[in-house]
């Protein structure tokens, strides 16, 4: 499977906040939310696991707080830092894909 590696600028991704990045692949590719903190940066599936709908209330936006985002549909409560799901309908936590920032840009590892 070959997928695009730059999901995004890294300045494109607001401190506290997130943004939707679209993966090209073989097989139709998929959609994650990058989200950043300070100086980190994580990425997850745009996939909740309560019910497998995307996490946004519109395409790319997202409902993030003090360190947690959580889903526009039946409100699970994941932490940015882990992905773990802290509150809500979910019984498991984000799928979440290694990235680095290389050059200013969010690449997955
Ligand atoms: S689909 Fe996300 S909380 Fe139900």
């Amino acid at each position: 499977m070959s997928v695009k590696s730059v999901l995004c600028r890294f300045d494109e991704v607001p401190d506290g906040g997130a943004v939707s990045a679209h993966v090209d692949s073989a097989t139709g590719g998929f959609e994650l939310i990058v989200m950043r903190q300070g100086d980190t940066v994580v990425a997850y599936h745009n996939e909740c696991p309560h019910a497998g709908r995307r996490l946004d209330y519109a395409p790319g936006q997202f409902l993030v707080r003090d360190g947690r985002i959580v889903c526009a549909v039946h409100g699970a409560t994941f932490e940015v830092a882990s992905g773990c799901c802290v509150g809500g309908p979910a019984r498991s936590g984000l799928v979440s894909l290694p990235v680095e920032v290389v050059d200013g840009e969010v690449r997955l590892r």
